[in-house]
């Protein structure tokens, strides 16, 4: 199993108000395995996903990834796992405004320490996947109406995840 929860909690207090978010969710992913969560706004969709991409804890459960149990690492050594084997496409997008559509993709590759020109060649790829190659140099908010969708999925696949080829991320 590549993932592997168990009575995962997770609450949230506003003032005097405690949110329930999540109530006992037990989660396994095997390797190779594409998996949808759904559910209606506010049902925890980005609290179990945050908790399982090693953003945030849960008040109870446990999160085993590969093996080991998120829990027992440095933060140290949950960042590494951050950057190196999960790819994360945030809801809010969390792109650099000021960054072009190239420049993006390449910084975290940048802060792991990746050479320059295979930086480039990763990054150069993966916006040509998404049909961003002759607009890598534009910044997200120069590129379309829903300009930040584009550039958030090619800035995960520099690292671990890719999709399959045949995938279509055009809306
Ligand atoms: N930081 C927070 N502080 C307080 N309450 C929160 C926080 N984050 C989420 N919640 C609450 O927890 C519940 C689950 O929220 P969550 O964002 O996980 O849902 P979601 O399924 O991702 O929703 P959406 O489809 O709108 O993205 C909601 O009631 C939400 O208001
Ligand atoms: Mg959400």
């Amino acid at each position: 199993m590549l993932f592997q929860a168990r009575n995962l909690r997770k609450r949230y207090r506003l003032g005097d108000v405690v949110i329930e978010a999540l109530r006992g969710i037990d989660v396994e992913v095997g390797k190779g395995e594409f998996v949808v969560v759904a559910g209606p706004s506010g049902s925890g969709k980005t609290s179990l996903l945050n908790l399982l991409g090693c953003l945030d804890e849960p008040d109870e459960g446990q999160v085993l990834f590969a093996g080991a149990d998120l829990a027992s690492l440095t933060p140290a050594e949950k960042t590494r796992l951050r950057r190196r084997q999960l790819g994360f496409v945030f809801q809010s997008f969390n792109l650099l405004p000021v960054l072009s559509a190239f420049e993006n993709v390449e910084y975290p590759l940048w802060i792991d320490g990746i050479p320059r020109a295979d930086r480039k060649r990763r990054a150069e790829a993966a916006l040509a996947a998404v049909g961003l190659d002759d607009r890598m140099r534009h910044r997200p908010d120069q590129l379309c109406r829903w300009p930040s969708w584009p550039t958030s999925p090619p800035r995960t696949w520099t690292r671990a995840p890719r999709p399959r080829s045949s995938t279509s991320w055009h809306g």
